[in-house]
């Protein structure tokens, strides 16, 4: 498990997101009310939409392209519609402030925003 910082949590307003590369991935990083983070891959699986550029509500964001709704915690995309996408852990270090994201990868991962 990789530890990846990607920026101090004030960078990003809350229902929002902010986008990095990893490895070829590109991960949407959230910004929950209240101020948790979450992290999905920003591709939606119906037909690629970038969920970072969706609405948050709660703990869900819905596509910008066709409204289905998809679960920030699990990746999971809510009834009538199906499928998933990947979620990665993301926290907030207490000490630092700084977003921390979790991938599983090899040990030459690089990251690009
Ligand atoms: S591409 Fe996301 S709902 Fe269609």
């Amino acid at each position: 498990m990789k530890r990846i910082i990607i920026g101090h949590h004030t960078d990003i307003e809350e229902r929002r997101a902010r986008v990095v590369h990893v490895d070829g991935v590109e991960i949407a990083v959230f910004k929950l009310s209240g101020g948790g983070v979450r992290a999905i891959e920003n591709r939606c699986p119906h037909k690629n939409g970038k969920l970072s550029e969706g609405i948050v509500c709660d703990h869900h964001v819905y596509c910008p392209l066709h409204d289905w709704k998809i679960n920030l915690n699990d990746g999971l995309v809510q009834e009538p519609d199906e499928g998933c996408v990947k979620a990665y852990r993301a926290e907030i270090d207490g000490e630092t402030g700084h977003i921390v994201l979790y991938v599983e990868q090899g040990e030459d991962s690089s990251i690009a925003s």
